[in-house]
């Protein structure tokens, strides 16, 4: 089924290099294009973002290198502590038509760079320059981009501003094998973070379309990155932006695919609460405040409802 999923025509490409021109009609329409977009649908394309397309291709060839090392060569990272900073783990979780899904995850802290970086692989020699380097250039992204969703909130663009330069970075490299036992993808969720920031080696991403209730493919735009709308931004608009519910089914004709994933969040104690500009009488404060501490807390827990199902009110 997951071969002929449609793909979802209508998400909005944004070129992001318009917000640099010196234009305020350009920068006004970019911020309108994202309101709508998270609004709409929780997610977009963003093209033009600034980051060399080398960056990209070595940061995936970099990985698929890691993924295509012996077992022996990875055990040191193998781990479950969702709290350790650089771990390898293989996860079989959920179910598409009566098959576990399976990938293979590499988890990062990523922020302050210079913290993580001496605790992240040394194999490939090259994976900690690479890595560094895409970690670096996509959270200027992540910044920039965090501005214009508080200024498509009418909020002030130094809004958290702060707390987001200071928050935190992880790295989620998610690698899908193909040919294996088992079906290789990750089972229906929304993201903790603010925001996420997605570069896929090849389409199976799939979001749920919330006008006709279908998942559909976002397919895979050339030197595109795709951008999530997050639980924890859910909760900074008090539901005005919903976390977009996502999954993965990559077709078996693609061979194996390779995602990272970068989710940008604010501190780990920060409390993350509804923006008081967004609460009134007619919209009332919809969510408690919660850290992304309390999210790795129930993330190990043994509570399987959702993350955001628990901190609304
Ligand atoms: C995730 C995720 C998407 C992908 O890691 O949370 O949704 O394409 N990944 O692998
Ligand atoms: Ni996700």
């Amino acid at each position: 089924m997951e071969e002929t999923a449609q793909i979802f025509e209508k998400l909005p490409i944004i070129n992001f290099s318009l917000i640099h021109r010196d234009s305020v009609i350009h920068r006004d329409s970019v911020i309108k294009q994202i309101h709508e977009a998270c609004q709409n649908f929780g997610f977009f394309h963003v093209i033009n973002h600034g980051i060399p397309d080398s960056v990209l291709e070595e940061a995936l060839n970099v990985n698929s290198m890691f993924f295509d090392m012996p077992m022996a060569m990875k055990k040191e990272l193998l781990s479950d502590d969702v709290q350790k900073p650089a771990r390898f783990s293989k996860i079989r979780v959920g179910c598409h038509e009566d098959r576990m899904l399976s990938r293979d995850f590499l988890k990062l802290y990523a922020h302050p760079l210079h913290h993580f970086l001496n605790l992240w692989p040394s194999n490939p020699l090259n994976y900690r320059e690479k890595m560094g380097r895409y970690a670096t250039e996509v959270r200027k992204l992540g910044i920039e981009l965090f501005g214009a969703i508080m200024e498509s909130l009418n909020l002030s663009p130094t809004h958290l501003k702060q707390n987001f330069e200071h928050g935190a970075q992880l790295i989620g490299v998610n690698s899908y094998p193909s040919g294996s036992d088992v079906k290789a993808g990750t089972s229906a969720h929304t993201d903790h973070s603010i925001i996420t920031i997605l570069l896929q080696s090849s389409p199976g991403l799939h979001i749920l379309d919330r006008s006709d209730g279908a998942w559909k493919s976002v397919g895979k735009i050339e030197g595109a990155l795709e951008v999530f709308v997050g639980d924890h931004l859910e909760v900074i608009s008090n539901g005005l932006y919903k976390s977009v519910l996502h999954r993965v089914l990559p077709s078996s004709n693609n061979g194996s695919r390779l995602s990272i994933a970068d989710f940008h969040s604010l501190g780990m104690d920060d409390i993350v609460e509804p923006a008081t500009e967004l609460v009134n009488e007619e919209h009332p404060k919809r969510y408690k405040g919660s850290s992304l501490r309390d999210f790795l807390e129930h993330l190990s827990s043994k509570d399987t409802t959702p993350f955001i199902q628990t901190i609304k009110i």
